[in-house]
């Protein structure tokens, strides 16, 4: 490929941010060039979240990438706790007037996103090396990276960092220019994937004394469980029968016995982490997604968090380019903080109310038992969780 002097949005990263920005922008007429470090079947065999908001969804359908999902998607209506051998469902439509989530796959909607983008003859220079950014706090940012052992240097109006939390983009901001806020759980989940039919016809929840566990899905075909594990836990050391043993072990006994087994197709183990750089823009540097901030996964918040940053971004972007408005750019890291800080807490309330503790003692112990015991007896506590849960408003 020859290589590209300029364009106007360099977006870094092709995940579900960046791909998502790429394409709202080319709706618009808006040129812009994706740099993704990994191949395409890497970012594509990446087994992450499962669960949309509707707003999220509808983003997707704004940016021309939603008839898979609606075809295939699962629509829920609601979700269950389990607490013990207890088993509770929150109705959230009920709860939220109305609203839903879709079970659809973080690896379809990329997959979607990389398909309109081919379609559209958007372009996605992968195995892009060693990028580094240049000028950020100039007019005419640039990146430089190695692609096929050549250096090359693409400028741009605007440099957009969705490059995950391991990427260049945050990095490259001087340190006394950010705020970082990070917590780290002494935990982590263990993930599996199988060809089985999920155990309940709705993502359950589960608090136990052995650990949390959650029961998902990503069709009525294809199962997703996690597991509560300690941080030094290793892949190597959880076979099959052992992950089905202590998944059983954990949720209530009448779901126990509608799980069924089978053999992986996948399995990992991801750390959870709360964390936000603040402010999310540094010259002519924007983050959004994964770069900026993390949640636990508990909720199901970090790709929707991507989409309504990536929302705020796109329409800032627009304005910009249509119409020279910039009161979008310039308010895009209070917009989307405002969004992301809600998000961080209802993640960590999750977590927090969900897994086991040991280490804080019994006090601590008592708090949680009566968090869940109000959480289960009271609507007005129910809405709350279905409210977040659904998605707030952009
Ligand atoms: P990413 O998906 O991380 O994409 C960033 C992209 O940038 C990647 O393709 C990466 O290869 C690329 N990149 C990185 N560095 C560079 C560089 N220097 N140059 C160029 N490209 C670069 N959320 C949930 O809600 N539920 C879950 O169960 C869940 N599980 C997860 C499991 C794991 C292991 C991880 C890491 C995240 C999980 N998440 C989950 C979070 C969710 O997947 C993320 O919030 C979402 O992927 C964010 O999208 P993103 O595009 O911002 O970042
Ligand atoms: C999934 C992950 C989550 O973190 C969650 O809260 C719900 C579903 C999933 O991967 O299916």
């Amino acid at each position: 490929m020859a290589a590209l002097a300029s364009t106007s949005v360099l977006i870094i990263g092709g995940g579900p941010s960046g791909l998502l920005l790429s394409q709202l922008l080319h709706r618009q007429g808006i040129a812009s060039v994706v740099l993704e470090r990994r191949s395409r079947d890497h970012v594509l065999s990446r087994i992450r979240a499962g669960v949309l908001e509707q707003g999220a969804a509808d983003l997707l359908r704004a940016a021309g990438v939603g008839a898979r999902m609606d075809r295939d998607g699962l629509v829920h209506e609601g979700i269950e706790i389990a607490v013990g051998d207890r088993l509770h469902r929150l109705d959230l439509a009920a709860l939220t007037g109305g609203k839903t989530v879709m079970v659809y796959g973080q690896t379809e909607v990329t997959a979607d996103l990389y398909a309109a983008r081919d379609a559209m003859d958007g372009v996605v220079i992968d195995e892009a090396e060693g990028v580094a950014l240049h000028g950020l706090e100039t007019d005419a940012p640039s990146a430089s990276f190695l692609k096929d052992g050549t250096r090359q240097t693409i400028r741009a109006d605007f440099i957009i960092g969705c490059d995950g939390f391991h990427g260049v983009s945050r990095r490259s901001i001087p340190a006394d220019r950010l705020s970082l806020f990070e917590l780290v759980y002494p935990f982590g989940w263990l993930g599996l994937l199988a060809d089985v039919p999920p155990a309940a016809d709705e993502l359950v929840y589960a608090s136990h004394p052995d650990g949390f566990s959650l029961c998902s899905m990503r069709s009525p075909t294809r199962s997703r469980y996690y597991l509560q594990c300690p941080l030094d836990e290793k892949v190597a050391d959880w076979d099959d029968d052992r992950f089905w043993d202590v998944l059983c072990a954990r949720l209530p006994a009448e779901l126990a016995a509608r799980v069924t087994r089978g053999p992986s197709i996948e399995k990992s183990i991801a750390p959870l982490r709360s964390f936000v750089a603040e402010p999310l823009r540094h010259g002519r540097l924007f983050l959004a997604g994964d770069a900026a901030h993390i949640v636990p996964p508990t909720g199901a918040k970090g790709l929707n968090l991507a989409a309504s940053d990536i929302h705020y971004l796109s329409t800032a972007l627009i304005d910009h380019y249509r119409s020279g408005d910039d009161e979008g750019l310039e308010r895009y890291s209070e917009r989307a903080l405002a969004r992301v800080w809600k998000a961080e807490r209802f993640s960590w309330w999750m977590t927090s109310v969900l897994h086991s503790f040991p280490e804080k003692g019994g006090f601590a112990a008592r708090m949680q038992q009566a968090e869940l015991e109000y959480l289960l007896s009271s609507p007005a506590a129910q809405a709350s969780l279905a409210e977040n849960y659904v998605g707030l408003p952009y």
